[in-house]
């Protein structure tokens, strides 16, 4: 039974076509139930829509506060009949309630090698900072920021005349391909939590090929 998926965005939502191009080529085992975002005007509804996805805005300034924000948004993923969660550039911090709700079934994606530059503007810190590898992380969602276990990353160079849109654009490209790949292993029940690590079961699935400078680990697989 394909695992069913609430995916919650804020902006463009290039991750979740990502995503939503490897459900429909037949890599991840997995069906989006609806795509919910807290702005109205997040391209990423746009292409939901494109693909007969339900969807549905939350618009934060109308709750009275974060509490309320936050049991609107879990009721609207229960509703949904989702059973992981998808944060695809969603700008907002899930509140406990929804965290302990959905407890190791939220994934996240963050454009920078964490533990390094948490929080908003990822790439424009790494710049300013002068690093010479960054990259993308996706990890499990705990109750800290950008804080639970690691499932995969995917580094790159940040080039001597890079600015944080040249370094982003570099690091997006991996994210569409790390982040579906991620879904996959979780869809297939591929991921077990083991205190700050997450343990991939082997499945002896031929590697993808890289045609680009940049270390992935775990190694993605064909097809990603
Ligand atoms: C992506 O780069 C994602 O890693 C980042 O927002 C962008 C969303 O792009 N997320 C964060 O910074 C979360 N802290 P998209 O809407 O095109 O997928």
């Amino acid at each position: 039974m394909s695992l069913p998926l609430a995916v919650l965005v804020s902006g463009s939502g290039s991750n979740l076509q990502a995503i939503i191009d490897r459900i429909e080529a037949g890599r991840i085992d997995a069906r989006i139930k609806v795509v919910l975002s807290d702005k109205a005007d997040a391209h990423g509804l746009v292409r939901a829509a494109k693909h007969g996805i339900p969807t549905r805005v939350l618009p934060f300034g109308e709750y009275p506060d974060r509490a309320a924000f936050d049991a609107a948004l879990l009721a609207a993923v229960r509703e949904s009949g989702a059973r992981a969660v998808i944060l695809a550039g969603f700008m907002r911090l899930l509140g406990k309630g929804f965290i302990a709700a959905y407890r190791d079934r939220i994934l996240n994606i963050h454009p920078a090698l964490l533990p390094s530059f948490p929080g908003l503007r990822a790439q424009e810190q790494a710049i300013g900072y002068g690093v010479a590898v960054s990259g993308a992380t996706v990890h499990f969602v705990d109750e800290k920021m950008d804080n639970g276990p690691i499932v995969i990353q995917a580094a790159v160079p940040a080039l001597p005349d890079d600015d944080a849109k040249s370094l982003g654009a570099r690091i997006l490209a991996l994210e569409h391909r790390i982040y579906p790949q991620a879904v996959a292993w979780l869809a297939a029940g591929r991921l077990a939590i083991d205190g700050r690590k997450t343990r991939l079961a082997p499945s002896g699935a031929p590697l993808a090929h890289m045609d680009s400078p940049c270390l992935v680990n775990p190694p993605l697989e064909e097809g990603f």
